[in-house]
């Protein structure tokens, strides 16, 4: 088992680092109340490369591996987990479910755009009455012959506004249960399709989140990825990978929340001495730093697998399970040991902390991924 990083992992590391510190810190607490994200940072980050980490540079990608995407993952999210889930979603749910399962006509139009930040994609599976029970999908697509008509309502969905591009999930043959279910690329702007409400939410607040109306929405064709009745394997197999960038998210919150309640506890004064040196304090300090180790063990460990080319999908359960538990419950610690600067927005750990709790919502609650670790070990 090898623990140590690449020097190419260590530079993705690195300059993820000093994009947050020096692009996404300075107006992270005005981006969380005005809930916004302003579109000239994320072309910021395409340029950057951190839109399409893992796609073939084929495809205008940067080739990396899933260990340097948890990475840079960990270092956006430290500072702003609304950044990191815009790049998360266009990363592993909308470049890799194209990059593998898309042909290549796709991929040339829009897999380029995608990966190399100069179109946004976002992900729509999740209705109004299919969260969880991701089978009861009520949006249709209807073969019309020579395209396919698109009707039914997609709730919170990521990059819901900013998004060019969609990864639409729909019923094709409601007979066929989740066989009868296929995805397709639809572009914003198409006639029929409409953006919905954008959604006041607890944390992520500068991501847009958003329902999507479509009604007669012209698909041609070509936009189906792959066979008909794929589309429920195609959502499992991206969120098997999703999950993955939402564990590092997770992670990063953690770990972000770790680094800023270590420096306060060296420079805060209580009794007569830093607050790191009470063993109250330093016991909080002990737990989160053994949970957040313990958390980025097992995100490397799914990412390696990934890479290895083996199934994936029990440890990205794992690691999204694990770490965004370990994200509530550090982001807390960091709040209860800033007191009360902790509870204002100055010092950044209430914001994390609201942060953290969607990593235990978002791409499969954390009661979903007991269900996918249980399968598998019953299987
Ligand atoms: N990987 C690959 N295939 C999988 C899979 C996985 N993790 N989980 C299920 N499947 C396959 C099964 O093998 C089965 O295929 P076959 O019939 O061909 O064998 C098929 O999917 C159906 O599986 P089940 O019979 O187990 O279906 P189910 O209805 O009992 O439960 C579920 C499936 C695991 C609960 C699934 O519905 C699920 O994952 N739900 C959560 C959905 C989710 O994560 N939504 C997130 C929304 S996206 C989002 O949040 C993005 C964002 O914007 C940030």
């Amino acid at each position: 088992m090898d623990f140590e990083y690449t020097q190419e992992q260590l530079a993705v590391r690195e300059a993820a680092r000093d994009f947050a510190t020096t692009q996404l810190l300075p107006r992270v607490i005005e981006r969380d109340i005005a809930a916004t994200f302003p579109k000239e940072l994320i072309l910021q980050m395409g340029e950057m490369g951190f839109l399409g980490m893992m796609s073939s540079p084929e495809y205008g990608g940067g080739g990396m591996d899933t260990i340097s995407y948890v990475l840079a993952m960990e270092e956006i999210s430290k500072i702003d987990a609304s950044a990191a889930v815009i790049m998360s979603v266009n990363n592993s749910l909308v470049c890799w479910g194209l990059e593998k399962y898309g042909n290549d006509q796709q991929k040339q139009q829009y897999l380029k755009p995608l990966a190399s930040g100069k179109s946004l994609g976002a992900f729509a599976l999740s209705e109004p009455e299919a969260g969880s029970d991701a089978t009861s999908q009520k949006t249709t697509a209807t073969d019309m012959g020579d395209h396919y008509l698109l009707n039914g309502t997609k709730n919170w969905i990521t990059n819901g506004n900013t998004a060019d591009i969609y990864l639409v999930i729909a019923q094709t043959d409601s007979t066929k249960g989740h066989h009868g279910i296929s995805v397709f690329i639809v572009e914003k702007g198409w006639p029929g399709f409409e953006i919905g409400k954008k959604e006041d939410k607890m944390g992520i607040r500068a991501s847009d989140t958003h329902s999507l109306m479509f009604s007669d929405v012209k698909i041609p064709k070509e936009n189906r990825i792959g066979d008909l009745g794929f589309g429920f394997k195609f959502a499992m197999e991206t969120l098997n990978g999703g999950r993955i960038g939402i564990a590092a998210q997770a992670l990063g919150l953690a770990s972000g929340a770790f680094e800023r309640s270590l420096q306060y506890a060296r420079e805060r004064y209580t009794f007569g001495k830093p607050i790191s040196e009470h063993q109250a304090i330093q016991f909080k300090l002990a737990d989160m730093d053994m949970e957040i180790e313990i958390a980025r063990l097992i995100c490397m460990k799914a990412a390696k697998t990934k890479d290895m080319g083996k199934d994936y999908s029990k440890l990205s359960a794992m690691a999204k399970l694990y770490a965004s538990k370990v994200a509530m419950e550090t982001t807390t610690e960091a709040v209860q040991i800033h007191g009360g600067y902790g509870y204002v927005r100055e010092y950044h750990v209430e914001r994390m902390m609201r942060d953290a709790k969607i990593t235990q919502i978002y791409e499969g609650t954390s009661e979903i991924q007991k269900i996918v670790i249980s399968r598998s070990i019953l299987r």
